[in-house]
Parts: C-alpha cells; structure tokens; sequence
C-alpha cells in the first residue's frame, strides 16, 4: 500500500479496505482516528486527553478535544502525565524553559571554528607525537559515535515517556545539539584528513570504545522497545534508570576522560581548533547533564516510592562500573602518559567526577576523599557551569556564540 503524503486521510481511508498490514506510522495514525468505531489496534491511545491510557501518561498524539476543560499547573506532571503535551503554557517547570532559553543563547556551529592551525600543525610530521595523534584520533571515534547514541537515546527512547511540554521543548533543542556535535566530530575528521572508516567505525573496532557504547545501548534499547509503557513501578525505575545512564554516565562521565585530554591540548597550544569545538560542546554537555539531573529529582519527588534502597544499590553499582569503564578508556587512549597527564590521574579524577554525580542525585559519595588532579576543569566547569535548579541557577550565559570561562 502507498501512503499518500498529500492526502493521507484518505490514505487511511483506503488502508483500512485493504488486508494489507499498515506501515508502522500509518498504523499509529489509524488508532487516532478509528476510535469511534472501535477498530484500532490493541495499542490506541486514548480518545480523549482525560481518559486515562492503560498505563503510562499521555504521549502528545491522542485526538484533540473540542472543549475540553482547560489545563492548569497541577495537572502536569514529569512522567505518566494525563493531560494533553500539545500545550506549552502554563508552565510548571520554569528551570525546563529557562535551560531551553539558555540553551538557545549559547548557540553555535563547528563551521565558524578556525581550523587552519590544526591542519598545518597535523600535516606537518614533527607537529605532533604519535601518542598526541592517538589522543586526537580516539577521541573523534569515541564521540562520533556517542552522540549519535545520545541522539536516538532522546528521540527513539526518552521523549516518548517526558510527559512534559517544556521539558521536551528542551529535549527537542538538546537533539538538534548533538546533532551539531556529530556534526563538528565530521568537521575536524574532515579538515584533518583523516580516514573516515577508522574514525566512525572506533566503536565497533577500539574495545574500550566498543565497551561504552555497549554499555549505553542496553539502557536505550530497553526503553525504545515499543511496547514498552511507563506506569509501573518497575517500568518508571526502568525510565529513570535509562535517564540517569544516560545523563549521569554517559554524559557525566564517559565525556570527561575525552574533554581533559583534548583541552589539555589547547591550553598547550596543540589543535586549537579541535579543543575549541570540545570547549563548546562541553558547554552544551555541561547543560545536558544539568537538564537530566533535574528532571531525575523531579521525577524522585513526585514519585518517592521509586527511589527504593535496592533501587539505589543498583544504580551505585551502575556508576561503579562506568568509572572502571572509563578508567580504562583512559588507558586505551594514552597509554604511555602524554600532555603531563597519565591514566592513574584520570582513575582519581574520575571517582573525583562520580562522588559529585551521586551527590547529584542524592545517593552518598563511592569514593571518600578522591581529589580533583585537574583543578583547571573544575575552574572551567564545575565552579561556574555545573549549577542546577535544586543548586543555583546559571547566570552568565552568553549570547552570540562567544566563550567566556571566566
Ligand atoms: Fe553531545
Ligand atoms: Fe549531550
């Protein structure tokens, strides 16, 4: 069966005379429209934004009723939400909007980024040793690959169950960064000349970048299964449990090994151009982090009973792994110690990284009295970036593109 895109109405109008399985978007659109008559498939979502789905919340697709009762603050809610997601105002979580404003702000494209020093000093065989190159070249496939998990993470597997208009307006701007993300790993891997293949096929070639992705892949394939639905206790730990992977690992700490080594190379005056697009997607991931931390609080807030004691053993032991994982991501990419830095400063800052994650979300520090070997991030981030709703707010955005770590 063809889909007619100019008319798809009668499209479905034809479907449903054919003994043909409709297209999986066709199907779903069926469901909204078929209601009346009771033919949709098992998986229809409610009629009406008031009549309660089985289980889990609204997801933004149900039919719009005409003069429904209007919608106010107190009905909205983080996850399982009822109330219909096609409205925007009245907020309820003015932190979700304002990152959104913030994020919008801090703009920027990898294409605007000066690359001609890199290029000279790459192509130049004394510029650089081969561990520096290693740096380079590792970190390009690990993110290249990562923030295109990150992506489909958001699109294919948490926006479905954000039953929140402001927060997935954010969702919405985060995606369009990690695009750009991907797009800036390209840009470098492009302007260097560097071999594509071997770049973005790292993750499925260098094994502690396979072991990462892998790692994540569970978290995101578990919620993009669709049939799956929150609404259950053990279905809403399954959402948090992707939300804090995602946020709080991935973005929290399997990023961090990658963001010190190639800004150590910039404020050594090595590939400018590359520590600068790091610099800023750094920015953006600094948010992102915040973003998801708060929309795991607030999720624990509305929904105590989550946060059980086996609950919270189980993600302590989550943060547990990815810091060994991470660790030995360190290893693979500088092996020898290069730039002042080796790995076992990277296994202190890492604990370092995760005892403030898990301060982060209300679970006790793992590692007791692990010290920050990289005081210069924390003056980069930690100090005057890593601010969250339940902390402070962020202030000093910039408009325009421009960084200022000061
Ligand atoms: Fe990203
Ligand atoms: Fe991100």
């Amino acid at each position: 069966m063809l889909t007619d895109w100019d008319d798809p109405i009668a499209s479905l109008r034809q479907a449903k005379q054919e003994p043909v399985t409709p297209p999986a978007l066709v199907e779903r659109t069926l469901a909204g429209l078929n209601t009346a008559d009771n033919t949709a498939p098992a998986t229809t979502p409610p009629t009406s934004s008031r009549e309660a789905p089985a289980q889990g919340g609204a997801n933004g697709l149900e039919e719009v009723e005409f003069g429904a009762e209007r919608i106010s603050v107190d009905d909205k809610q983080m996850i399982n939400c009822r109330a219909d997601l096609n409205q925007l105002v009245p907020f309820k979580y003015k932190w979700a909007w304002q990152k959104y404003l913030d994020a919008c702000a801090n703009h920027w494209m990898p294409q605007e980024i000066n690359m001609t020093a890199d290029i000279a000093l790459w192509k130049n065989p004394d510029g650089l040793s081969e561990d520096e190159r290693t740096v380079i070249k590792r970190n390009l496939g690990f993110f290249a690959s990562a923030d295109s998990l990150v992506a489909n993470n958001l699109v294919l597997a948490v926006y479905r169950h954000i039953t929140n208009p402001e927060c997935r307006q954010y969702l919405l701007r985060q995606a369009f960064e990690e695009a750009l993300h991907t797009h800036a790993y390209q840009y470098c891997v492009e302007s260097l000349g560097l071999d594509q293949a071997e770049v973005f096929n790292m993750y499925r070639e260098i094994p502690s970048i396979h072991d990462k992705a892998a790692w994540a892949m569970r978290f995101t394939q578990s919620l993009g299964d669709p049939t799956f639905h929150t609404g259950t206790p053990e279905a809403d730990q399954r959402l948090l449990r992707d939300l804090i992977a995602f946020y709080i690992v991935f973005e929290g700490i399997f990023f961090y090994v990658g963001f010190v080594q190639v800004l150590s190379m910039g404020r050594r005056n090595k590939m400018t151009g590359c520590a600068e697009q790091f610099q800023y997607i750094l920015r953006d991931e600094s948010m992102h982090m915040n973003f998801g931390i708060d929309v795991i609080n607030q999720i624990k807030i509305e929904n105590p009973h989550l946060w059980t004691a086996e609950f919270q053993q189980e993600i302590t032991a989550m943060l547990r792994e990815a810091v060994e994982l991470e660790v030995r991501y360190a290893c693979d990419t500088m092996p020898r110690g290069v730039l002042g830095l080796n790995a076992n400063m990277f296994e202190d800052y890492l604990q370092f990284i995760a005892n403030r994650r898990c301060a982060q979300i209300g679970l006790s520090e793992q590692y007791p009295g692990a010290g920050n070997p990289f005081p210069w991030m924390s003056e980069l981030m930690d100090l005057n970036k890593e601010k969250n709703f339940f902390e402070t707010r962020v202030t000093e955005y910039q408009t325009g593109g421009a960084l200022n770590w000061d």
